[in-house]
């Protein structure tokens, strides 16, 4: 879709679509520049209010990933005439604004339309100082990568639709996905790093890829230090792994390379298409102990050290075993 959008050239516009960054960030004056983003999508949970609480905090996370703060959002919301109560949208509008509130974003409106099928997001806008803005672009050769939510939202919710998970046993995936990534955000801010995103819809491998081409670096990836969460690799192994993760495996195929042995049900973590994922900070080294702390402080599902910063070549991704 990107490479379909035209080219602008403005001096106002801090980051486009160019970057493959999480938001549009715009500058309004010499301290303060507007941070946009959309995000929507069809339901992932069968529990309405947690649908709506996920989709939320996925949305406002495009913000946090700028280092931003997030003002104020408008839903989106598509849901039949028929066949699905109403009340159930008031149950998915409960849930965001729950989430919304805790971000202190305001809920100031949106659109609805008539669709066969629910899917529903939020338009966030936020605003950050340009000096104090978190891109794609900054990582350097030795940062340490680190990871501040657990893999495996993607294959859940394949295996919840597919009925091969109990909607209970998706309870630490959706306390994952309803966390904001507000705490992580502000630790990254108060620590120093080099480069922030947060890893969705393109898994890993395909979020850090973006880090990799926009900050011109390679990187290894540690497998044995990666948060996973529970089920996870199992329901990988027994063949659960949703399209999109599919795609972001044979997406990523050109620039990964995978030490011997390493199983397919790993390799499908690591490309696993997440619902509001953590945020992948990119930390240098003397900054790492700090932010590990810091994370720690702030009490995220994970703070896991995941691999390292190499001097490329541009774009391209290690996959080891181990740290060596
Ligand atoms: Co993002
Ligand atoms: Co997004
Ligand atoms: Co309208």
């Amino acid at each position: 879709m990107l490479r379909h959008l035209p080219v602008v050239e403005d001096a106002r516009v801090l980051v486009d679509a160019s970057s493959r960054d999480d938001a549009a960030v715009f500058q309004v004056s010499a301290d303060r520049a507007l941070v946009a983003t959309v995000d929507f999508f069809t339901p992932i949970v069968d529990d309405a209010a947690a649908w709506g609480a996920i989709a939320a905090a996925n949305a406002l996370s495009d913000v946090y990933a700028m280092g931003a703060t997030p003002l104020f959002a408008l839903n989106l919301v598509a849901w039949p005439r028929e066949g699905v109560p109403i009340a159930l949208l008031g149950d998915v509008l409960r849930g965001a604004a729950e989430v919304s509130r805790r971000a202190g974003c305001l809920m100031l409106g949106g659109h609805s339309i008539d669709d066969p099928e629910p899917k529903f997001g939020m338009a966030v806008i936020g605003e950050v100082h340009p000096d104090r803005m978190l891109t794609n672009a900054g990582a350097c050769a030795g940062d340490l990568l680190v990871l501040t939510k657990p893999l495996g939202t993607g294959i859940l919710a394949t295996a919840l639709k597919r009925d091969a998970l109990l909607e209970a046993g998706m309870a630490e995936a959706v306390a994952s996905m309803t966390t904001l990534n507000d705490g992580a955000a502000r630790a990254a801010l108060e620590v120093g790093v080099s480069a922030c995103t947060d890893v969705t819809g393109f898994g890993l491998l395909g979020h850090l890829g973006n880090i990799l081409d926009a900050s011109r670096v390679g990187a290894e990836l540690w497998l044995d230090a990666l948060p996973i969460l529970p089920h996870a690799r199992n329901l990988a192994a027994r063949g659960i792994v949703p399209g999109g993760t599919s795609r972001n495996l044979e997406a990523a195929a050109p620039r990964t390379t995978w030490e011997g042995g390493i199983e397919e049900s790993a390799r499908i973590l690591c490309a696993d298409a997440q619902t509001s994922g953590g945020l992948l900070l990119v930390v240098p080294p003397e900054h790492h102990s700090g932010l590990i702390a810091a994370l720690g402080r702030a009490a995220t599902p994970a703070a896991a050290t995941i691999g390292r910063i190499t001097a490329g070549p541009t774009g391209t991704i290690a996959v080891n075993r181990e740290r060596r």
